[in-house]
């Protein structure tokens, strides 16, 4: 029985291999044969098992059986050698020869594509945990409102012409911007009914938000509606309003800060019921300006002098930054739709609440137009009004 064990490593030796692939004329060399030969003797017993796996079954049952054959000669010839002339104690035989399988063993199709939808499906679960745990970015109106403490005002669309030149414009003909800013003028007397926010601060986490398409076109809205609004550049560290409405940018709210400026000098017309405060020369230290006393009474003569006043802000970076929202009556805060993360977000509310502001509200921005389209058909006419209406219909037709 020992001997048998001990014979199991010769069945994919060269003396077997290269007699069998000289014998089968195989296309393929000794020691590649070897690869392809397992053998193995079940403990105690007296029977070795030889394994073969080859791309043709029909081969592989041939193999075997050259290799059986070739082992009990190198074993024989072995065991002639160790005992001299008193003859082999040990030889082998055939018990069951090999024949092919009736089908390939390998691949397993059913069993591969098991396998490979069990490690998808895993991937896919542990792609998932790890999304959410690294990127946060707000993509949807229910993402939104589950990560900020105050109501989403509109959801603004995508607008072609702003993508395709690639800087904040005015959406003149669009119907469906126009619908969404209608929708956040009219809840602006809502977030104070008692006092009504004269002046709002448009904001955001991060550079390139938003922020200015917002403040243009919600400062549009207000004076296409009749009320007399000033559009103030607050953003004193990329300040871009002057160049898209092409204003120069000599005079501005710096100017109303050192030289004592009145509004009525620094504020430039650009439509009927429409002006602007440029950023006028940038300072040294835009992030300080807010905090000032002169930054306070600039504000307020503005808002005397207007019916609404709209500042577009830098993005709050620092708790500085959100000193310029400590000067406006309600602050509004713009989501990037896809772009805005949530942990930013939690950073800029951490930052507002240090300097004593609580957003008003929010803005979704650069959804898609399908979704805010809904939105706005939803405000018409609310989905539950539509079922009243229906109701009613039917209870007239059954009376009748
Ligand atoms: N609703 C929108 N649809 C299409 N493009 C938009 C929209 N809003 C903004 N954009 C585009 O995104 C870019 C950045 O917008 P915007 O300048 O308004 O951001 P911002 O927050 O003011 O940036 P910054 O922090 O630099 O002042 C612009 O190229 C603009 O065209
Ligand atoms: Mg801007």
């Amino acid at each position: 029985v020992a001997r048998v064990q001990s014979y199991v490593n010769v069945a994919s030796g060269p003396s077997v291999t290269d007699f069998v692939v000289n014998q089968l004329k195989l296309p393929i060399s000794s020691r590649a044969l070897s690869h392809e030969i397992t053998a193995d003797a079940p403990l105690n017993k007296v029977i070795m098992n030889i394994h073969v796996t080859d791309e043709s079954s029909a081969r592989a049952a041939a193999i075997a059986n050259a290799v059986a054959f070739r082992l009990g000669t190198v074993v024989q010839a072995l065991e002639s050698a160790k005992s001299g002339n008193r003859g082999s104690p040990v030889s082998l035989s055939v018990t069951k020869p090999a024949v092919p399988p009736g089908s390939a063993t390998q691949p397993r199709p059913s069993l591969n594509l098991g396998l490979a939808l069990l490690v998808g499906l895993i991937l896919g679960v542990a792609g998932a945990r790890l999304r959410d745990q690294y990127d946060d970015r707000v993509r949807s109106l229910e993402e939104l409102e589950g990560a900020i403490r105050c109501p989403v005002l509109a959801t603004l669309p995508r607008d072609p012409l702003s993508l395709r030149r690639r800087r904040s414009e005015p959406f003149e003909r669009d119907w469906l911007p126009r619908r969404a800013f209608a929708q956040l003028q009219a809840s602006l007397p809502y977030l104070d009914l008692d006092n009504p926010p004269r002046s709002i601060c448009i904001t955001s986490a991060s550079r390139g938000e938003g922020k200015t398409y917002v403040a243009l076109n919600l400062a549009f809205a207000l004076a296409r509606s009749g009320q007399p609004v000033c559009l103030l550049e607050a953003n004193l560290r990329f300040p871009s309003i002057f160049a898209l409405l092409k204003l120069p940018r000599k005079v501005g709210l710096t100017s109303m800060l050192t030289g004592h400026e009145q509004v009525e000098r620094v504020a430039q017309p650009v439509r009927e019921g429409l002006s602007v405060i440029a950023a006028g020369p940038v300072p040294p230290n835009p992030g300080a300006v807010f905090g000032s006393e002169h930054a306070r009474l600039a504000i307020s003569r503005t808002e005397d002098a207007f019916g609404y006043t709209v500042l577009d802000t830098a993005p709050l970076v620092t708790v500085q930054d959100a000193q310029v929202c400590t000067l406006a009556s309600a602050t509004i805060l713009v989501i990037r739709r896809g772009r805005t993360r949530r942990r930013d977000l939690a950073r800029v509310l951490e930052g507002l609440s240090q300097v004593g502001v609580r957003p008003a509200g929010a803005v979704l921005t650069m959804e898609r137009r399908r979704i805010v389209l809904k939105r706005v058909r939803d405000a018409i006419e609310p989905p539950q009004a539509k079922g009243a209406a229906v109701a009613a219909t039917s209870m007239t037709r059954a009376q009748a």
